[in-house]
């Protein structure tokens, strides 16, 4: 089995989740860049070694379970185990997305990646990680998910939004209860929410880097082993539920 710590970042060819592979790989880990398409994947794994990352390609479509498979023994082959899992990979669904007009083909595409894209990958990849010393999952959410948030007047959260903002409340929701099963292990698994970033998913319309938004996940990807699980967190601090 290899000495350097073996990472996952799903979603990893561009955006946030190319930054917390670059992240990651700058670690001296190794990377193992999640993409569904081949011609980003290559690139952005050649732009990773290029920076002296040790990156490598995994195939991955969040949302197929063949791929998922196929993706769990390319990494079982290659390393033997998985130490650090980041479901980054997400959708908006497309916008805008009101709840009384909302296709609810709409709906389903979000939860699909957002959250049952998370749940596949997690699962298919649970054996692996449960072979590392400290293994930690991390789930790219968003404050827009905040019920709290979404109901403080004057917070900032976001346009109306019937299914990006409810999957990632979904999601938070998932990740307390993976916490509370994992309780009895060395698995930490936290939320985590990267501010409004400059990505494709908004239009490169926020207003943080890619680079400032990886840094939440680079945090909780390194917990140390009495660290927290079945948390939300942003670069403040705890984010209410
Ligand atoms: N940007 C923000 O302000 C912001 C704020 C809060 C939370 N987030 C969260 O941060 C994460 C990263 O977002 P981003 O802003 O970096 O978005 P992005 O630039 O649009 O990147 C999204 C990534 O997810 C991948 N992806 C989508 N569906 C997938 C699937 N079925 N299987 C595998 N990969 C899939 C995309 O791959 P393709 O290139 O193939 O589409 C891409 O690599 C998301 O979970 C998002 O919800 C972002």
């Amino acid at each position: 089995m290899s000495e350097r710590t073996i990472a996952l970042v799903t979603g990893a060819n561009k955006g946030i989740g190319y930054e917390i592979a670059a992240g990651l790989g700058a670690l001296g880990w190794s990377v193992g860049v999640g993409a569904r398409s081949d011609e980003h994947r290559q690139a952005a794994v050649e732009k990773l070694r290029a920076a002296g990352a040790d990156a490598f390609g995994v195939p991955l479509d969040v949302t197929d379970d063949a791929s998922v498979a196929a993706a769990t023994e390319l990494i079982e082959e290659r390393a033997g185990r998985l130490d650090v899992l980041v479901n980054n990979a997400g959708i908006t669904g497309g916008m805008p997305q009101t709840p009384t007009t909302v296709d609810p083909a709409t709906m389903l595409a979000a939860v699909e990646t957002n959250v049952i894209g998370v749940i596949r990958v997690t699962n298919a990849m649970l054996p692996l990680l449960r072979r590392s010393a400290s293994p930690r999952i991390v789930n790219m959410s968003s404050t827009v998910g905040s019920l709290t948030r979404q109901t403080t007047p004057g917070a900032e959260t976001g346009p109306i939004s019937a299914a990006y903002a409810p999957s990632k409340t979904f999601l938070n929701a998932v990740t307390v209860q993976y916490a509370k099963e994992l309780r009895d292990t060395n698995i930490l698994i936290n939320a985590g929410c990267p501010g409004f970033c400059a990505t494709d998913l908004n239009g490169f319309r926020g207003v943080r880097t890619p680079e400032q938004g990886a840094a939440i996940a680079i945090r909780l990807a390194t917990l140390p082993d009495d660290g927290p699980t079945g948390g939300f967190f942003d670069d403040a601090g705890p984010v209410p539920w």
